[in-house]
């Protein structure tokens, strides 16, 4: 079962299309992740799933509803964390629960029952009276997308949940992600943080307003490394992106931190399909042809970010 289908989906301001003819399926209960660099026009798409924002043309299905002819019942039916999250920093933790289940027409018990299970969800215990101003955004967030989806949504729409967050609550914002798709609500996410695309059943990504390539984190690797990439360690990396990229064996060469991955052409004429050919290959061409120093080459396995840097490079 599809719990949102979108169909062309374009939305242009004014002679500027910032969302260009999309068209994609999330199931049932899946952790999608909506992935794409910044103006690559993820809010604009999420505002008009969430019927916050009329498309220009297409339409969009979400829990069965017609983002423009069922708007009110798409919002009713759906929870949405914005990108600036929209708790109020002057009112402590219970005030924004209980405002936010105000919203939702939560009263009574029920109020009360979902309260205690957002305190438990943030690890608010003990902070209910505290300024929501106070809280470290870690906590913030947790706390935002508690009150997303006090109302028990089956669909939920998180725009970059986790900006500005250091890696612990990062892990920990996503064990409750996990946490909300075992109870078989569909989680919609963006993020331009390519490691979190791995937790995902299935991504797309979006480019200019396009969509570019969809799939699984595994069949998208599948489809678009085909050949072996390798991770380099050595001196003056500069200078050596510089002469692996107009070396006549390479594909793709990369900047990853300290290291450089490069993947290589499948030409036979390069012996490329041994590792250790490859790898002495790698070797001599750096240090005897161009005299860096090589500290270390590793055959490693593609990550997405090596995907989406292939599809972008492809795109120019
Ligand atoms: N209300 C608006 N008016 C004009 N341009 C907009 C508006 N909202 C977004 N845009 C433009 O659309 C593009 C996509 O924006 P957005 O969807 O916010 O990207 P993302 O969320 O992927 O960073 C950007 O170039 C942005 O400047
Ligand atoms: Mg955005």
């Amino acid at each position: 079962m599809n719990s949102i289908e979108v169909k062309s989906l374009t939305k242009k301001f004014g002679s500027f299309t910032s969302v260009n003819d999309i068209s994609f399926e999330v199931r049932e209960g899946e952790v999608f992740g909506f992935l794409g660099s910044n103006g690559a026009g993820k809010s604009t798409t999420i505002k008009m799933l969430c019927g916050i924002l009329a498309p220009t043309s297409g339409d969009a299905l979400v829990g069965g509803f017609s983002i423009n002819k069922d708007t009110d019942l798409v919002k009713r039916n759906i929870g949405y964390m914005s990108q600036k999250f929209s708790l109020y920093n002057d009112l402590t933790v219970s005030e924004n629960i209980n405002f936010f289940g105000g919203i939702y027409g939560l009263f009574g018990n029920k109020l009360e029952e979902r309260k205690s299970w957002v305190i438990r969800i943030a690890d608010l215990y003990g902070k209910e009276e505290h300024l929501t101003s106070s809280l470290a955004v870690g906590f913030k967030q947790r706390l935002a997308l508690g009150c997303a989806v006090i109302h028990e949504p089956q669909i939920v729409f998180l725009d970059e949940p986790t900006g500005g967050v250091d890696p612990v609550s990062r892990r920990k914002f996503w064990d409750l992600i996990n946490e909300l798709s075992d109870k078989g609500i569909t989680v919609f996410v963006t993020t331009h943080y390519l490691d979190e695309a791995e937790f995902c059943n299935r991504i797309i990504l979006i480019n200019g307003g396009k969509l570019i390539a969809s799939g699984s984190p595994k069949e998208l690797k599948e489809e678009y490394i085909k050949n072996p990439v390798y991770e380099i360690d050595c001196s003056d990396i500069y200078k050596a992106v510089k002469v692996l990229e107009n070396g006549l064996f390479t594909d793709n060469v990369t900047i990853f931190g300290n290291s450089i991955h490069v993947s290589l052409k499948s030409s036979p004429e390069f012996k490329v399909n041994q590792p250790e050919n490859d790898i002495e290959m790698l070797n001599v061409f750096l240090e005897k042809e161009n005299g860096l120093k090589v500290l270390r080459i590793q055959k490693i396995s593609p990550s997405l970010e090596d995907v989406f840097v292939h599809l972008i490079e492809s795109k120019k």
